[in-house]
């Protein structure tokens, strides 16, 4: 065989190996239920994006939620209410999560995914462009857990309100925050790749937060920044 073909062999067992562990952790660790897998379908049947995040990823929102201990809870873009679920279900009886959603239908969608999942006594999600609904929330603050999964341009505004309604302790994460490495090569007209880069630069060097940028998409091109505030 010529190398061309050995390393297309190469390539191809890694990608199986690759979608084995995928399955075998997330069967492990992160399967999905009932109501779940029906927050997808709904997503699904009202055509919105299957842009959510994984189940590892849910499950990993949820161990930061016990991690801090987590009774209030800030999800900042809903979508149809996947990554909601996971995290609600981290919560204690009696624990919040406030959702804000730009989209009145896509709201719509997570709340009955929400109830179906018997989440409705504990998460809210409300409607409206993040920078206007942020500023209320002030006075259910400090949230424990805030996790950002919005429009990317808005990103530095969505840390600057995290970071806002946190306490020493909060955990701060964001999705997208790698996006292919485009916000890591430096300077760019996309004014989503540009609002990344900001964000992973200044959790890089903000003193108040300790902060990782970590792969964890199937093929390594995409994950969270994950931040702890050490103060404020
Ligand atoms: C997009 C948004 C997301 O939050 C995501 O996880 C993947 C893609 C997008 O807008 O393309
Ligand atoms: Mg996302």
């Amino acid at each position: 065989m010529n190398d061309d073909a050995d390393e297309l062999q190469r390539l191809r067992a890694n990608a199986q190996a690759r979608a084995f562990i995928d399955e075998e952790l997330t069967r492990r660790f992160a399967a999905e239920d009932e109501s779940l897998r029906a927050a997808l379908a709904a997503a699904q049947a009202a055509n919105m994006p299957a842009i959510q995040i994984s189940s590892l990823q849910g499950r990993l929102l949820q161990l930061f939620a016990y991690a801090c201990g987590a009774r209030k809870i800030l999800e900042i873009g809903a979508l149809a209410g996947y990554s909601s679920i996971w995290l609600a279900r981290a919560l204690p009886s009696g624990g919040r999560l406030i959702s804000l959603e730009i989209s009145e239908q896509h709201a719509a969608v997570a709340r009955a995914s929400l109830a179906r999942a018997g989440l409705a006594d504990r998460a809210e999600v409300r409607v409206g462009p993040g920078a206007e609904l942020l500023p209320a929330l002030q006075a259910e603050a400090p949230f424990d857990l805030s996790f950002i999964d919005a429009d990317k341009p808005g990103y530095p505004v969505y840390l600057d309100w995290a970071l806002r309604l946190s306490r020493p302790g909060s955990i701060i994460v964001a999705d997208n925050c790698i996006r292919g490495g485009a916000p890591l090569r430096g300077a760019s007209d996309d004014p989503g790749t540009h609002a990344i880069a900001e964000y992973d630069a200044r959790v890089a060097s903000d003193p108040r937060l300790r902060s990782i940028v970590l792969p964890l998409d199937d093929d390594g091109m995409d994950g969270f920044a994950i931040s702890v505030v050490v103060g404020l």
